[in-house]
């Protein structure tokens, strides 16, 4: 086999001269104009590609997301892309604020059928392409750099010609298709003959789109290549400059920015990077980025569940669970000392009323995407910490453990995740707790018991044992509790120090329960119990219960 090193040579080129104004700039100050790109480049690279009414639907979805371009398709290519865009127009889906985009090669017959498509339709983007690379000058089309700039500017005048014969106001857009396989002088060279045919003004400006078709370069390579055509188109004030970045190399987003900075205005690109092989840029995270950079973008993923759902559906596409923003485990914890500093961060956060977001570990407020702290941050493993398990049960059930309880809790769930392999959900994980501390009754049970205040506290317990023995103890104490845990003491003959004891309120209203907290101190292990009840005391005694029961099981 040939070697890597022999067989692959770059084939890309820079621009003659040095474009690096772009690098000095450290982020993108406004969202750039999005055209969603997802009904055609999206569409033409899915195993089976979206129906007619699919397409509507997800026509739809754009338009609720906030797209104001949207490529709708190659309408001259298919009899179903025809049909569609008819029935865009005839079936009057297309909200006035929406322009539709169609794309056509640079070919006479195919922009006449594409001219007949769009008949009706309101707002236009006509939107014609060649390709302009080396490789596919030499090898698709065997034609000299002249001639293929002849194919780009016949198709110009024909959108000219035909749109002033409809007596139209369409927009243009013309992509030197292969654009980073070009060399930069001679695209600018393309790009701006076209621009000579549309003679565009500030209020009708020509969109010159700059594909990677191909992702040949590492991002700032692109970069440079757009600064090049940002700062020598002719008619720039009339002129979009939009990125239409491919993502081969695993740098769609990268680029995208990248080439904002560089100038561009405008970004084509499509939901979670669907797109021909690795697929175009991810318009999601690209938006998302600048939203937590505090920038509007303009498109409005607050349900991202919602899109992602969507998505699926009408794609069949999968998302990857660390799609950014968008996957299912994105925000999601597992670690124990990350499950600690965003606990604790969240916890300063409500304690200083912070309105601006800067939570450990957290890029964004999952929130702001539709999404749950409780299912979706803290998810509990065997990796997972005390402090991931405390947050759960507080969320979750309004369970605030003291902080050495916690530790007790924490070893309880990492065995029980390392035993069956598999997450804790927060109910499984309150289970535990259940079962571990609340109803610890394995030796014995309390019944009734009854306080007298003679000297202190003293208390008669009704203890009952696991076959049924009841047995009425009585001790004196500096409390309530004191005195039936020296009952306890008493009735079993052990020794043991109360070490811990909290207790909160569980839910609010007229029936608020209690929970109470107890450790006890046997032979130098402590052991804990949690206990509820409407009653304080008696949760308390609970809680006591729970804890001797433990330290007799372990
Ligand atoms: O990737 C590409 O070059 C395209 C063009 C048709 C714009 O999709
Ligand atoms: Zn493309």
């Amino acid at each position: 086999m040939m070697k890597g090193t022999e067989k692959y040579r770059k084939q890309y080129f820079l621009p003659p001269e040095r474009c690096m104004d772009w690098a000095e700039k450290d982020a993108v100050l406004r969202a750039p104009v999005w055209c969603s790109v997802d009904l055609r480049d999206g569409n033409q690279a899915l195993v089976e590609p979206m129906s007619l009414e699919t397409k509507i639907e997800f026509f739809r979805l754009l338009v609720e997301i906030g797209f104001k371009e949207i490529e709708v398709g190659f309408p001259a290519a298919s009899e179903t892309e025809y049909e569609f865009l008819r029935a865009l127009i005839d079936r009057d889906l297309i909200p006035d604020d929406v322009t539709i985009q169609v794309l056509t090669q640079a070919r006479e017959h195919i922009i006449r059928k594409t001219f007949e498509a769009i008949s009706g339709a309101k707002n236009v983007i006509v939107h014609v392409y060649n390709s302009t690379s080396v490789a596919q000058r030499e090898q698709v089309f065997r034609k000299s750099k002249e001639e293929i700039r002849k194919i780009a500017v016949d198709g110009a005048t024909l959108l000219k010609k035909l749109t002033d014969e409809a007596g139209a106001r369409y927009r243009f857009e013309y992509s030197p298709e292969s654009f980073t396989g070009t060399e930069p002088e001679y695209a600018l060279e393309v790009c701006n003959a076209v621009l000579d045919v549309w003679q565009p003004t500030p209020d009708r400006k020509a969109i010159v789109n700059l594909p990677a078709t191909v992702e040949n370069a590492m991002p700032h390579v692109y970069a440079q290549q757009i600064e090049y055509m940002h700062k020598h188109l002719k008619y720039r004030d009339s002129v979009m400059v939009s990125l239409h970045p491919h993502n081969d190399r695993g740098c769609g987003v990268a680029a995208s920015e990248f080439g904002l900075l560089a100038g561009a205005d405008r970004i084509e690109g499509t939901l979670f990077g669907n797109g021909e092989r690795t697929g175009n840029a991810d318009v999601v995270t690209i938006a998302m980025n600048l939203y937590s950079q505090g920038v509007e973008p303009g498109l409005n993923f607050s349900d991202m569940p919602y899109v992602t759902a969507l998505y699926k559906k009408f794609t069949g596409m999968g998302i990857s669970p660390r799609q950014p923003y968008a996957g299912e485990l994105v925000f999601a914890a597992f670690s124990g000392s990350h499950q600690d500093a965003i606990a604790k961060g969240m916890k300063y956060r409500e304690e200083k009323s912070l309105t601006e977001w800067n939570v450990p570990y957290l890029p964004i407020d999952p929130h702001d995407v539709g999404r749950e702290y409780d299912s979706d941050v803290i998810r509990i493993n065997s990796q997972s910490g005390k402090g991931g398990v405390g947050y759960v049960l507080e969320q979750a059930y309004g369970v605030k453990l003291p902080a050495r309880m916690k530790e007790a809790m924490g070893y309880c769930a990492k065995h029980a995740s390392d035993v069956s392999h598999k997450e804790l959900k927060a109910d499984e994980l309150y289970a535990l707790f259940e079962s571990e501390f609340l109803n610890a009754r394995g030796v014995f049970d309390v019944g009734e018991c009854h306080y007298r205040q003679v000297d202190g506290i003293t208390a008669s317990v009704e203890v009952i044992e696991s076959d049924g023995k009841r047995t009425v103890v009585e001790a004196t104490g500096n409390g309530r509790l004191d005195a039936v845990s020296n009952a306890l003491k008493k009735y079993f003959g052990i020794a043991y120090t109360l070490t811990g004891y909290e207790q909160h309120a569980l839910t609010s209203g007229s029936f608020a329960q209690a929970i109470s907290y107890v450790g006890v101190e046997r032979d130098g292990t402590v052991y804990w119990g949690a206990g509820t009840h409407t009653d304080i005391i008696r949760s308390s005694v609970r809680a006591l219960v729970s804890a001797i029961n433990n330290s007799f099981r372990k």
